[in-house]
Order: structure tokens, then C-alpha cells, then sequence
């Protein structure tokens, strides 16, 4: 009996692996073909014999991104949507500019972990935990600090030197996506009905038609 439960105790230990490193490709590439016909999930892949150094290129990321809108910064991906190549590798980058006070408004990636690395200036950053704890693990960043916000997890950005910041992240997916939640909330198309977002945030819906108004 004893033996059986041994052996029963040995076959769960390991049978209990854990996947922890990225999913292994099952070829050298697979760069995206984004012309063809064919829908996978990711993209499908371009003939090996037509790829060229040209698929796993992308030019510009030092040059300063356009910081002239509301928010006061601005993101420049680079995903699979600029790097073919990138296609099934599980990984992307992004510069991010940010103005004087600019902020990266609270958003998550649905399919990435990001780490942010801070190359200029000093930027405060955050994300909160879900329900119920809802914990903000907030920091200020110097030069050189690096920061990672979790997958999924709603997080932001802001500017809180005295010139402007500038970082680099690596992204845990080539196509991470973005979900900005006041744009995903509040300028969703058709609108999410007024009614309902002011019971969700306790306000009164004239105050909901104004924040509307703004997406
Ligand atoms: C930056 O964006 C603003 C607003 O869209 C635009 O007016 C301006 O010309 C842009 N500046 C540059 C250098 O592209």
C-alpha cells in the first residue's frame, strides 16, 4: 500500500511541469505573409525562399515621436505590423515620447507583459491589481530604471521631470494590442448607453455626455 502511494506521489511530481519560458516556434521563422489568404491564429507565413533580411528590419526609432495631441505623448510600435519577421516569435517593442507632464493614459495589453525602461528623463509609472483588491504599485523612474507592468494588468505613464522623457519597452507578443480604457469605455462606437455608465460610475449622466463628448 505504502509503495503504491509512493509511486502514486512520483508520477504527480512529474507529471507537475511547468511551461515557463515562451512557446517554441517550429521552424527557424515564419514571416508574415500579409497578403495571403490564409486566417491562423498570428499570421501565416511567407516562402522561406522569398524572405528576405529586409522582413526582420525596422528603421526610425530614434527619431522623437509627436507629442502635440491631448494626452501629450506618444507611442511607435514596433510589432509584427512593422517587423514581419516578428511573426510567431512572441515578442515586440515600442519607443514612447512623452511631453512635459504628457501621460500614457491608464490602458492594458491583453496578450503581453511590458518592460519599460526609462532612457531620458523621469517618469512616474503604475498598474493596479484586479478585483477586489484593485492595489496600485506606483514608482518614479530615473534614467536607466526599468519597470515591468504584468500581462493584462491596467497600467500608465507620466512625465514628471523637467524636459521631456523618453523610454523603450519590450513586449511579451508580437501583436501585444492595446485597450485604452477611457477610449475603449467612454468613445466606444455606437456609445455604451449613458445611462448605464453613470450607474457604473456612480455620477450623474450629464457628467457621463460630457466625458462622451471628449472621445
Ligand atoms: C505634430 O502633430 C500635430 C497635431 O496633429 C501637427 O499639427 C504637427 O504638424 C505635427 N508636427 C510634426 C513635426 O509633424
Amino acid at each position: 500500500m505504502a509503495s503504491h502511494l509512493l509511486f502514486l506521489a512520483l508520477i504527480m511530481i512529474s507529471c507537475s511541469i511547468v511551461l515557463a519560458s515562451d512557446s517554441s516556434p517550429l521552424q527557424d521563422f515564419c514571416v508574415a505573409d500579409s497578403n495571403g489568404p490564409v486566417q491562423v491564429n498570428g499570421l501565416a507565413c511567407k516562402d522561406p525562399k522569398l524572405v528576405q533580411a529586409t522582413d526582420f528590419f525596422f528603421s526610425g526609432l530614434n527619431m522623437i515621436g509627436n507629442t502635440s495631441n491631448a494626452v501629450g505623448s506618444r507611442v511607435t510600435p514596433v510589432t509584427v505590423a512593422q517587423i514581419p519577421g516578428l511573426n510567431t516569435l512572441g515578442i515586440s517593442m515600442a519607443r514612447v515620447d512623452f511631453a512635459l507632464w504628457g501621460i500614457n493614459p491608464p490602458h492594458t495589453h491583453p496578450r503581453a507583459t511590458e518592460i519599460f525602461t526609462v532612457l531620458e528623463g523621469t517618469i512616474q509609472v503604475g498598474f493596479i491589481t484586479s478585483n477586489p483588491e484593485n492595489r496600485l504599485f506606483s514608482k518614479v523612474l530615473q534614467t536607466g530604471d526599468v519597470f515591468v507592468f504584468p500581462e493584462g494588468l491596467v497600467h500608465f505613464q507620466r512625465n514628471v521631470g523637467n524636459c521631456n522623457a523618453v523610454a523603450i519597452v519590450g513586449l511579451s507578443s508580437q501583436n501585444p494590442g492595446v485597450i485604452t480604457v477611457a477610449n475603449a469605455v467612454f468613445g466606444a462606437k455606437p456609445d455604451i448607453p449613458d445611462d448605464l455608465l453613470a450607474k457604473a460610475f456612480q455620477v450623474e449622466v450629464k457628467v457621463v455626455d460630457q466625458i462622451q463628448s471628449k472621445f
